[in-house]
């Protein structure tokens, strides 16, 4: 049965990606915004490509309206009430309708709201081999003429003493064992089926990770893995609803979530791979959404506060570094749209919920840090910005120039200016923004959420051109009905002359190209917006074109990933280049990801792992791809600091600071 899923899902899901679309985050959720309809009058849309169907194929509902254009069919749910009041699209009830009760009985009933969920193949944790055998690593991708071998790349400079390289999870992502030992539901459990059973009229289908790559049972094998490569580190996150199945912080926790992820970090310790801890990467129990509506309720800053100190305290001393928030610009930007906006509570829309998410936010990441520094954990915490400060597209164009500020403003700055610099919204957002979209701090708000960070980090997975709208910046940010409103700026992938910003990825994340050619600008930007000691490179990957489309049979053409392989070699050229030429202070960097997993909404489809992982196997069998072995041999050759006699002025400043 595995296999036969697995099949279905990749070649179904070959279409997802392009069935999944949304502008600022542009690589998860339906974005309601991109169908040029009044927002409020939607709960959602989906762009089917022609390719795909005809109009006259797809059946037209009471609960969607269609409308076409030429490359692209949109379908636009019908406002939330309707929506809700039809179980076979979203059978979720209204928000606050389900009692909190924290018994047994209450935690089945919230499952109920999913249905059966997939039993995994393998339930308890298992011991692996030891040592792992690693295999004989690949011969040199193209003759030395071409390209240099890893150890050839800049091979006088090296990274800082102490330099985190490691790879990147999510807790959603990675674990499987979805129901097992006490976890509680969290939102992805229930909207990705809602999502599903929406897609099925259409036959497109995307599989929840019930199972994925079972890392749950799996992570003695995995870490062992990632040692056995030389990897000195492991960015992941916790799951809330394993931690608290219901949520809240007057219900009771789950001692074995607590026991899981103990052991999880012991035996990170124990292989040498400093465990790197997130909070949150997107994940939040689905109770806390059916209690209050979420993030889109001002209850839940108390909330997560209350999680984050029950972790601090349960992990304190064996993790040093801590980030609260994964990338909270994509997550909030999302909470408008189908299927999450199923649970917004009162007074909340599908225009303003991502503001009002990202208010509640940053009050519960500013809660969170300031009882991190009241209970004296030992460490450092901060949040995971995403996106990239861009290029005007048509240099010294004064509108573009705006459109790269505009960018920046909502991609980055609503949460980094707050913290980092102002403790205030960027300018460009309240001159933008009523308040009744994006609330105003009070001034003692202000003060509790500047400076709560004492390090930057940023998943820079890309670097491209921004350009302004059509009609103008001005005459955007008036219409609160374009499609554009509120950032206000397209980002642009290909230069003047219509060449592309750098290889594309794989057609299900199209918002991915490789731009090693940016970086450095890129990172003198982030350093000097948002100036911090220290910056982790937190995640950066790349998906090999049509690798989701390969069967298990072509392990060989799998694990040979040419494309991702020079993303990694380049990028990391690039950033040695950046701290020991531009002094940039990064002292950590983390590949996305430790192995293929569940891509959101794209699922199996979009690969992004080093290792490969064949989840038609009862064992879920990892294997090392060509770029698990290129980034362990870019780190053995450039993780010493004998070259420091070389290296620039700036860089040994740097050092000694
Ligand atoms: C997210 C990951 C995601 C990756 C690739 C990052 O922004 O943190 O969860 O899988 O991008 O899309």
């Amino acid at each position: 049965m595995y296999l036969s899923l697995s099949y279905t899902t990749l070649f179904v899901c070959f279409y997802c990606a392009e069935v999944v679309y949304s502008q600022d985050a542009s690589r998860t959720i339906l974005n309601a915004s991109r169908t040029g309809l009044p927002s409020s009058d939607v709960v959602g849309s989906i762009t089917i490509p022609t390719t795909l169907t005809s109009v006259s194929n797809i059946e037209t509902s009471s609960i969607f309206s269609l409308t076409s254009s030429a490359s692209s069919i949109i379908i636009t749910a019908a406002p939330t009430s309707t929506a809700s009041s039809n179980p076979s699209i979203a059978p979720f009830p209204p928000v606050g309708s389900i009692p909190r009760d924290y018994t047994p009985a209450g935690l089945s009933r919230l499952w109920d709201l999913i249905g059966p969920v997939e039993i995994p193949p393998i339930t308890t944790t298992v011991i692996p081999q030891t040592p792992i055998a690693l295999p004989s690593p690949p011969p040199a991708l193209y003759p030395p003429f071409f390209a240099v071998t890893p150890k050839d790349i800049l091979p006088d400079l090296k990274f800082p003493k102490g330099f985190l390289f490691g790879v990147a999870s999510a807790a959603y992502q990675v674990e499987g064992a979805v129901k097992d030992e006490g976890k509680g539901p969290s939102v992805w459990d229930c909207f990705l089926r809602a999502l599903d059973k929406l897609l099925t009229r259409y036959f497109l289908t995307i599989l929840p990770a019930d199972v994925v790559d079972l890392h749950y049972y799996l992570y003695k094998e995995d870490v062992a893995r990632i040692a056995a490569l030389g990897i000195n580190s492991h960015s992941f996150s916790i799951s809330w609803a394993r931690i608290f199945p219901f949520g809240a912080a007057d219900s009771p926790v789950n001692q074995e979530g607590i026991d899981h992820y103990a052991d999880v970090i012991a035996t990170h310790l124990k292989s040498n791979v400093t465990p790197v801890v997130t909070l949150f990467h997107w994940d939040p129990p689905l109770a806390l959404s059916a209690y209050y509506g979420g993030f889109a309720s001002p209850n839940i800053v108390d909330d997560f506060i209350h999680y984050a100190k029950t972790v601090f305290t349960a992990y304190n001393g064996s993790v040093h570094t801590w980030y609260t928030f994964n990338e909270p610009q994509v997550f909030c930007s999302e909470l408008g749209s189908f299927p999450f906006n199923l649970t917004l509570p009162n007074g909340v829309n599908s225009s303003n919920a991502q503001f009002q998410c990202s208010y509640y936010l940053l009050k519960a990441h500013a809660g969170a840090v300031k009882a991190f520094r009241e209970m004296h954990i030992t460490g450092e915490i901060a949040f995971k910005s995403a996106d990239y400060v861009g290029m005007p597209w048509r240099t010294n164009n004064t509108e573009d120039v705006d459109a790269v500020e505009r960018h920046a403003a909502f991609g980055i700055g609503i949460f980094a200016d707050p913290v980092y610099t102002t403790g205030d919204w960027p300018q460009i957002l309240k001159d933008t923004l009523p308040p009744d979209y994006l609330p105003r701090f009070t001034e003692e708000e202000s003060k509790e959420i500047l400076g709560e960070s004492d390090f930057f980090a940023i998943d820079a997975y890309r670097t491209y051109w921004n350009t302004a709208p059509p009609e103008g910046i001005g005459a955007c940010v008036k219409n609160l009905s374009d499609p554009l409103w509120p950032s206000c700026n397209l980002e642009v992938m290909v230069d003047l002359n219509g060449w592309a910003s750098g290889p594309a990825s794989d057609p299900l994340t199209p918002w991915l190209q490789a731009t090693p050619q940016f970086l450095r600008t890129s990172f003198k930007e982030y350093h000097r917006r948002w100036p911090a000691p220290k910056i982790y490179f937190s995640e950066f990957g790349f998906t090999q074109p049509f690798e989701g489309l390969r069967t298990p049979a072509e392990l060989s053409q799998i694990t040979e990933d040419p494309e991702r392989t020079n993303y990694y070699m380049t990028y990391l050229g690039e950033l040695l280049l950046s701290i020991h030429e531009d002094g940039i202070p990064v002292e950590g960097a983390f590949a996305w990801a430790i192995m293929d997993n569940a891509e959101w909404n794209s699922g199996l489809s979009a690969r992004f792992g080093i290792q490969y992982v064949n989840y038609s196997s009862p064992n879920l069998e990892r294997s090392y791809k060509r770029s698990a072995f290129a980034l362990c041999k870019f780190m053995a050759f450039s993780e010493t600091l004998q070259a420091l006699k070389n290296s620039s002025r700036l860089f040994q400043q740097h050092l000694q600071n």
